[in-house]
């Protein structure tokens, strides 16, 4: 334990310290001025210290040092805002309330947090000020940076965002490299953290002790997103997603920067039950959102990922009239509320990838009547889902977006997926100054720009958005509960194209890294468990179900073909049967890479689902149904891997059965390699 943080102790929280002028080293070291805030439950602290002007923070967890000090600041254009710091002032706030999801892992969410906030001034030059705001949960802090109205600082031009992430724990990292051109669709590497270079958020950690620690952001609105390169043994820095101008983030004072998340949990199920993102998002900013449904749909869309029809038109062409009216068919029979359906619109016939620039998004191609679809599906309970890749021709599609946008809303298609293909840092981007476009990156100022306006104009004509290649989720669905759900990782078509497919471990990876910070639009329920040219998919039948209940999103695909369906009506009753609501969510156990068994209760009724997903290894998992009402009898319907299950060699082997049993019941979930397990519990 340092020095500090041995000092820190000794310090009641909150308390501003006062420079004293005693002789001894030690207690020299006493008078940094420093201001320290608890929270509710006392199981972290967080303190900032102002030493030699220079501001760092620091985090504990009973006691123990999980972030040693680590520095706070900005390069600006004009001049660093990082050094000849003094506190001026600071203050402290409790607050606690419970407030409602309109849709989520859970209906009520406890926010419940201490709050400090310390007043930076620099003592040399313009004395420029900069506020930091700390919000201590018990499991986890949130802080971020406000730059108050001041004079001679109108606006603010961010070279370089410098607040560190120093991990006191030795530790292992789960990550994804950031700046490389595929945004957030990589592998997870596990690392010891000494040896990741720059990652993109959020990044799990486990110390050797076994404390888990995720860091990310929350409520990124007009700002560049953090990615963190490690800059010596365990200590990360921000290292903010670039503009095509050269600075990363311009803004008018004043204004906030998002929150910087630090979630800290002693066992990995605690990071995904946490609700500490969504906590520190505004609240609900559209009223109303009766008309966000969550729900499941269909699409016309793997037979294009498997190569069998196109989105071009021509003989291959997938979105037709007859075939997507015959989907709709195959929806309404099995309760599927939603049809995507991608190649619907001119565009795809040259090379649209990273050239969105012949997309039409306000007209249908010849061969696909979308009134009479539109119509159609409306008499069945099936709504049409829209799409607009975009290639990435930002400005192109925003000349566009609110015909294209008014066209949904009257045909009702109310709710519709968006695409950004092109390498990252290759997005267009009109040159305001004339000249040759400019190229921004998937998760930079702009970019965050563009979402966020998308997403209102949708909401101004009650539509959601998912996007695909999106910029990262930092919450934002609690502000704009329209924002459903994204991809932003290595989705199941992957396990199309193979070379290679999504291993087993990858969808665990998920649990406990991306799905940290929201839905994700996966697309599972791959029933025939091939990709293109018949090549397999790392996957058991069960587990297909399984994921459903492990990767959550209030809008779930059903991803395979309806023949396949067919072929398999055991496994897909689950998919029909299986809620997108939660009333309640909760790991039961699960380990980051490994595995994990979770339980939700069904928003709409008395049901609850369980999945349970492992990587390359078989696993035996005892689970007790103490989650269960008490006292209340269920029936569980069963989907598991049968005798032999294993992704490599025996991926069909599966068995469908039915027990009684109750809260005070226990079950043991056997789990071939790859393989996966899924219960629906009704109260009988
Ligand atoms: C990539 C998306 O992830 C996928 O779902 C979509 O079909 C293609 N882009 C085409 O837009
Ligand atoms: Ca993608």
């Amino acid at each position: 334990m340092s020095l500090f943080s041995l000092l820190l102790r000794a310090r009641r929280a909150p308390c501003l310290g006062l420079l004293l002028l005693l002789a001894s080293p030690v207690v020299l070291a006493a008078t940094v001025p420093s201001a320290s805030v608890e929270s509710p439950g006392k199981i972290l602290k967080v303190t900032l210290q102002v030493d030699g002007g220079t501001a760092r923070y620091q985090v504990q967890r009973l006691g123990d040092t999980v972030v040693d000090a680590s520095k706070l600041g900005f390069e600006l254009r004009d001049g660093r805002l990082d050094r000849d710091f003094e506190i001026t002032g600071s203050s402290t706030r409790r607050f606690d309330e419970t407030w409602e999801q309109p849709w989520g892992e859970r209906r009520l969410t406890r926010n419940h947090y201490n709050e400090l906030t310390v007043s930076l001034r620099q003592t040399t030059g313009d004395r420029r000020r900069l506020d930091v705001v700390f919000r201590v949960f018990d499991d986890g802090v949130g802080f971020r940076y406000v730059f108050p109205q001041q004079p001679g600082l109108a606006e603010a031009i961010i070279d370089e965002e410098l607040t560190e992430f120093a991990i006191a724990q030795h530790s292992t990292a789960w990550w994804i490299p950031a700046g490389e051109p595929i945004h957030y669709e990589y592998l997870y590497a596990r690392t010891p953290l000494q040896e990741v270079p720059l990652a993109h958020t959020p990044i799990t950690l486990r110390s050797d002790s076994g404390l888990h620690v995720a860091i990310h952001e929350a409520a990124l609105v007009d700002y560049a997103g953090m990615w963190l390169r490690r800059t010596d043994g365990q200590r990360l820095r921000a290292q903010l997603s670039p503009s095509a101008e050269g600075w990363k983030v311009r803004r008018a004072l004043p204004f906030a920067t998002p929150w910087r998340t630090l979630q800290i949990a002693d066992r990995a199920g605690g990071l995904v039950e946490s609700d500490l993102i969504l906590n520190l998002n505004e609240p609900n900013a559209l009223g109303d959102v009766s008309w966000v449904k969550p729900s499941k749909y269909l699409g016309v869309w793997w037979s294009m990922h498997l190569d069998e029809e196109s989105w071009a038109t021509g003989p291959r062409h997938a979105a037709t009239t007859a075939k997507t009216r015959k989907v709709i068919d195959f929806a309404a029979a099995n309760g599927f509320r939603g049809v995507l359906v991608e190649g619907w619109n001119p565009g795809w016939d040259g090379n649209w990838v990273g050239n969105g620039y012949d997309f039409d998004f306000t007209r249908a191609t010849p061969d696909f009547d979308i009134e009479a679809l539109s119509a159609y599906g409306a008499k069945k309970g099936v709504h049409l889902v829209g799409h607009h890749e975009t290639g990435c021709a930002i400005d192109h599609y925003e000349d566009q977006l609110g015909a294209a946008l008014d066209l949904y809303a009257r045909l009702g298609v109310d709710s519709f997926k968006t695409g950004y293909v092109c390498d990252d840092g290759q997005v267009d981007r009109r040159n305001p100054a004339g000249g040759p476009l400019l190229r921004e990156w998937h998760d930079g100022q702009f970019m965050a720009r563009h979402h966020l306006k998308v997403v209102q104009e949708a909401a101004a004509r009650r539509l959601a958005v998912n996007p695909h290649e999106p910029i990262k989720d930092t919450g934002l669905r609690r502000t704009y509960p329209n924002w459903v759900s994204r991809e932003g990782a290595r989705g199941m078509e992957y396990n199309a194209w193979g070379q290679p497919p999504n291993p087993p471990e990858h969808e665990v990876n998920l649990v406990f890294t991306r799905m940290l910070s929201g839905p994700m639009d996966y697309t599972p329920g791959v029933l025939s468990l091939k990709g293109r040219h018949g090549q397999a998919i790392p996957s058991t039948l069960a587990r297909q179900l399984a994921l459903y209940v492990v990767l959550y999103s209030p809008i779930q695909m059903a991803a395979d073909l309806p023949e396949h369906y067919l072929q398999h009506l055991d496994a897909f009753q689950f998919i029909k049967d299986v809620a997108v609501d939660w009333e309640q969510s909760r790991v039961l156990d699960g380990e980051v890479g490994d595995f994990v068994t979770i339980v939700r209760r069904d928003r709409n009724s008395r049901d609850w689902f369980l999945g349970s997903i492992t990587d390359e290894h078989g696993r035996v998992l005892p689970v007790s149904l103490g989650f269960l009402e008490p006292g209340v009898r269920y029936r569980a319907e069963i989907y598991r891997d049968g005798d032999g299950a294993d992704f490599r060699s025996n991926p069909f082997a599966f068995a469908r059965e039915t027990r009684e049993v109750t809260s005070a019941d226990a079950l043991t979930l056997v789990l071939g390699p790859g393989g996966g397990q899924a219960i629906r519990f009704t109260p009988l």
